[in-house]
């Protein structure tokens, strides 16, 4: 099977340094020779880390309460032609942020690929402690990787070309065919965007309560059968035990157990078209060293998870 790869060091749409070196870390603990050598992928895109730092401009002051808008606007974009790129050849898509920003060019690029291929609109899974639904408006951080899925869903909308106008219909998703999963720092503003909504989603209350069985189940169930799926994993869904090295860690969190099940449950559909790690952050390591590595051991488990990688 062939497997497009979009690496991406991007970290502008949150204010710590340090998540643009996921990529490589994930690179370099042999991600990629894992998956070729024992998964059997045949990889394209693979060779490069795209910085992007060429797209980030010299004067990029704070547009409706947005941090870094045309930085965020431009890298994503970008993203989104190489997602689409990989996605109308066929491929199953994975790309390694960056924080969840970028998130706005791999829905938008998949979504728009599987549309003009499948003629089908892909449900997207977001597993993650945080909803990241904010709009500009509802944001009390004005930090844009808690905003990727109002942009995607249309609930935030904006002309300016350079500030996310590019975003069209065609790389957009219905509220409908999102699912959250993990979820347990949501702000107030998110949680009325979600109530208002009808938005899927399973806090982690309801996986204490269900277990992550029934969780999927009931997460599968509500996309449907034979939907295309893309899987958006924010390693901070993982409790900090297993992924301490992340921006915005929340305690209470998913097993690697049980992020590794979702991964699995998702590829055993046989309908993955796209997935996304991020928010890995190796610089943000609270006992040396020993954090970053275990995080990044923990992103490499979930991304083979996804792609087929199964224990017996
Ligand atoms: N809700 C907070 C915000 O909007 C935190 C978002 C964290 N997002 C993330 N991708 N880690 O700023
Ligand atoms: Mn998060
Ligand atoms: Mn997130
Ligand atoms: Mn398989």
């Amino acid at each position: 099977e062939d497997l497009g790869v979009v690496a991406v060091g991007f970290s502008g749409g949150q204010c710590k340094p340090g998540v643009d070196a996921a990529p490589s870390a994930l690179i370099e603990a042999g991600l990629l020779t894992q998956i070729r050598d024992e998964l059997g992928y045949n990889l394209h895109g693979h060779d490069t880390v795209h910085l992007y730092t060429d797209l980030v401009p010299k004067e990029d002051p704070d547009y409706r309460n947005m941090k870094n808008p045309r930085a965020v606007s431009a890298v994503t974009k970008k993203i989104a032609d190489q997602v689409y790129n990989q996605a109308k050849e066929g491929r199953l898509v994975l790309t390694l942020g960056g924080d969840h920003s970028i998130a706005i060019g791999t829905i938008g690029g998949s979504a728009k690929a599987i549309r003009e291929r499948l003629g089908r609109e892909i449900a997207v899974i977001w597993v993650d402690a945080h909803a990241d639904i904010n709009t500009p408006e509802t944001s009390g951080s004005g930090n844009i990787h808690g905003m990727p899925v109002s942009f995607l869903t249309g609930l935030a909308k904006e002309d300016k070309e350079d500030v996310f106008g590019w975003i069209k219909d065609e790389n957009r998703i219905s509220v409908k065919k999102i699912v959250y999963i993990g979820l347990r720092d949501v702000d107030a503003g998110e949680k009325r965007i979600l109530r208002e909504n009808g938005i899927k989603a399973f806090s982690m209350f309801d996986i204490d309560r269900h277990g992550i069985g029934r969780v999927m189940e009931m997460a599968l169930g509500h996309i449907g059968s034979d939907t295309p799926i893309h899987l958006s994993f924010d390693v901070d869904a993982l409790d900090p035990m297993w992924a301490p090295s992340t921006g915005t860690p929340v305690r209470g969190g998913l097993t690697l157990r049980e992020g590794d099940y979702i991964c699995e449950c998702v590829h055993q559909t046989g309908s993955l078209v796209a997935v996304d790690l991020v928010e890995v952050n190796p610089s943000l390591a609270p006992a040396e060293d020993i954090g970053a590595h275990e995080t990044v051991r923990a992103g490499c488990s979930l991304v083979r998870c996804a792609l087929g990688e199964s224990l017996l």
